[in-house]
């Protein structure tokens, strides 16, 4: 039985003072915390105020990037042993937004994977294809590109720790939700290309759905036998949406 993740991508929203003010709100949802992993992302200068928020409460913290060094001459830049000082325990890498607006490649992904996992840190590894390539019929394909050279090098016990996130393109921001049963399929798919290197533990990995998660359309998705959970954007920036995302499947609110 995999336990179930729901973890919240911010994206650059919620100065500090904000991000206090949400994170107080979405309290209540620590008592989901005993069945499933709640990781809240927000903003790099957001993170040590939501660290203090949710101290000892069981919900969790994560950042949306990081460099592979330690240290070093990389201005700008925020590395493994800098996040994990302040608390977090989950970093967001490969978003599709760092991919296709920052240029980020799977060889910088790649190297980000293995220095969050050198350092303890959860990485919450994203893939998926463009609305380009779904309907050139290339969806398995660039999955299975993305996740072949993110993972390279990683072995059995360091990818059964992490966590993946199927996000098509096409459907992030965009309102336009996969439906359970497409999702289904691509992840099913991610999980059968694991099982070809990482037999023993490709059922362990917990994956992830995201793309226009909602209220509504959460218990169709995690009714789905290979979707563990979901990484919530724009929906996850509303206490009562994401109270209701967690509390998924009619739990008390
Ligand atoms: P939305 O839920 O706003 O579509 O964003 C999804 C996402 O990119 C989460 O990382």
């Amino acid at each position: 039985m995999r336990r179930p993740v729901l973890a919240a991508n911010w994206k650059m929203h919620m100065t500090a003072g904000e991000t206090v003010a949400l994170a107080k709100k979405i309290l209540p949802c620590q008592e989901r915390a005993g069945e499933a992993d709640i990781v809240i992302c927000p903003p790099f200068t957001s993170l040590a105020p939501a660290c203090s928020v949710f101290q000892g409460t069981g919900l969790q913290v994560g950042a949306q990037n990081m460099h592979w060094e330690d240290s070093g001459a990389f201005t700008g830049e925020i590395s493994a042993p800098m996040l994990k000082e302040i608390g977090c325990t989950h970093v967001i890498i490969g978003h599709s937004e760092r991919r296709q607006l920052f240029g980020e490649t799977d060889a910088a992904i790649n190297c980000k994977l293995k220095a969050a996992l050198r350092h303890g840190l959860i990485p919450i590894f994203c893939l998926g294809e463009t609305l380009e390539q779904r309907e050139a019929g290339t969806t398995q394909e660039v999955c299975a590109h993305q996740l072949e050279q993110g993972l390279a090098g990683i072995q059995s016990g360091d990818l059964a720790k992490t966590i993946i996130a199927y996000e098509p393109v096409w459907a992030i921001g965009t309102g336009r939700t996969a439906s359970p049963e497409d999702a289904q399929a691509v992840i099913s798919f991610i999980r059968r290309e694991l099982g070809k290197k990482h037999s023993h533990f490709a059922d362990q990995v917990r994956i992830l759905y995201g793309g226009s998660v909602k209220p509504e359309n959460i218990d169709g998705l995690m009714a789905q036998q290979d979707i563990d959970g979901a990484l919530v954007g724009g929906a996850s920036l509303d206490a009562d949406s994401f109270s209701k995302i967690v509390n998924y499947g009619g739990a008390e609110q």
